[in-house]
């Protein structure tokens, strides 16, 4: 048994010299050290041996085992890293293949009409500021002049969080808070992106909406600098065949107070269905700063004065693109979205 042993080992050996695949080599590895290779059909023999026998042959035959064992493994190492070897100088990789296309994202239409409107009125000298969309009772109605149980919160229900603070309803409060940083410095030249809210929704009217407000505060500001700004403005960014009127309104922040209409965009004033055949488009409010207001905001009115408007970006965005329902800009359906 002993010598059939050694046979093996022999046999063994010199295979490995000549095998020169994976396949041959597992071939050998389960022919002779598998379950029923022959290392283990040998040792079935072990019970017809002397006790002596058997321990001397148990332990050869472990030794000659695990020489094998060892052979095999460096011999799968070698043919590895030998197959690694010829695929690397064999295998080339075609860099001129044209590439995957990405699909490219885009930005949403709001923030396009957001990102324009910024650009005029920072060409005009204006910054931007920014308040929070958690706001109190104070900066959004009382410091606008709009007092408890004034009736004109009836037209801005808000959504409440306590009794005191509540999601700002406009970008308005941003006035009051941008004065009360900047007193007495002149002039306060801002405008106010972002979001507020309301508890409204149709098809012209989302719980949440976005708005721009303006306020230029300096000394011998009028209302002819107000038409101006808002005319620059509108024909900015929607043409310069555009024409606006005023119409007189109330807001308890200023005073005189106005809504700025355009010509309508669409059919140029001759009327259709989007002005209600008016030829007349209203888009936003404005006038000039209650001197309340500017009291709020740390500024003498006998010294300075202000104009202010507030408009709405879906509305806006709305003209521009000729689009009907104010919900297909927060859908997400990117059918509507890839038009931008
Ligand atoms: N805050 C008003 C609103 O949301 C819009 C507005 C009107 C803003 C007149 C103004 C303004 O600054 O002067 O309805």
């Amino acid at each position: 048994m002993l010598e059939r042993l050694h046979g093996i080992k022999k046999e063994v050996d010199s295979k490995l010299v000549e095998i020169a695949s994976m396949a041959e080599l597992n071939e050998l590895k389960v022919r002779i050290l598998g379950r029923k290779g022959e290392i283990t059909g040998l040792l079935r023999g072990l019970k017809d041996l002397t006790q002596e026998e058997r321990a001397e042959f148990g332990r050869v035959a472990n030794e000659v085992k695990e020489e094998l064992e060892l052979a095999i493994n460096n011999k799968s190492e070698e043919l590895k890293s030998r197959e690694l070897l010829t695929r690397l100088e064999q295998e080339t990789i075609d860099v001129t293949l044209p590439g995957l296309p990405l699909a490219n994202g885009g930005k949403h239409p709001l923030t396009l009409v957001m990102e324009e409107i910024r650009e005029i009125f920072m060409g005009m000298g204006f910054s931007v500021a920014e308040g929070p969309e958690i706001e109190s009772d104070y900066y959004n109605f009382e410091a606008l002049n709009i007092p408890k149980d004034h009736p004109a919160r009836d037209m801005q229900d808000s959504f409440y969080i306590t009794e005191e603070i509540l999601l700002r309803t406009h970008t308005s409060p941003c006035q009051v808070r941008v004065m009360e940083k900047m007193a007495p410095e002149l002039p306060v030249k801002i405008i106010v992106p972002g979001k507020v809210y309301r508890r409204d929704d149709d098809a012209t009217h989302s719980p949440m909406f976005q708005q721009v407000e303006g306020l230029l505060v300096d000394r011998n500001i009028s209302f002819g600098n107000l038409k101006g700004t808002l005319m620059t403005f509108a024909r900015r960014i929607f043409g310069d065949d555009l024409r606006v009127r005023y119409r007189p309104s109330f807001f308890p922040f200023t005073e005189p107070s106005a809504e700025m209409d355009i010509s309508c965009v669409m059919c140029k004033g001759a009327g259709c269905r989007v002005c209600s055949h008016t030829g007349w488009l209203e888009i936003l409010g404005a006038g000039m700063v209650n001197p309340n207001v500017l009291r709020y905001g740390g500024y003498d009115p006998e010294e300075v004065t202000g104009f202010a408007f507030g408009m709405g970006i879906e509305r806006i965005a709305m003209l521009k693109y000729g689009v009907n329902d104010l919900r297909l800009f927060f859908d997400n359906d990117r059918r509507f979205l890839q038009q931008f």
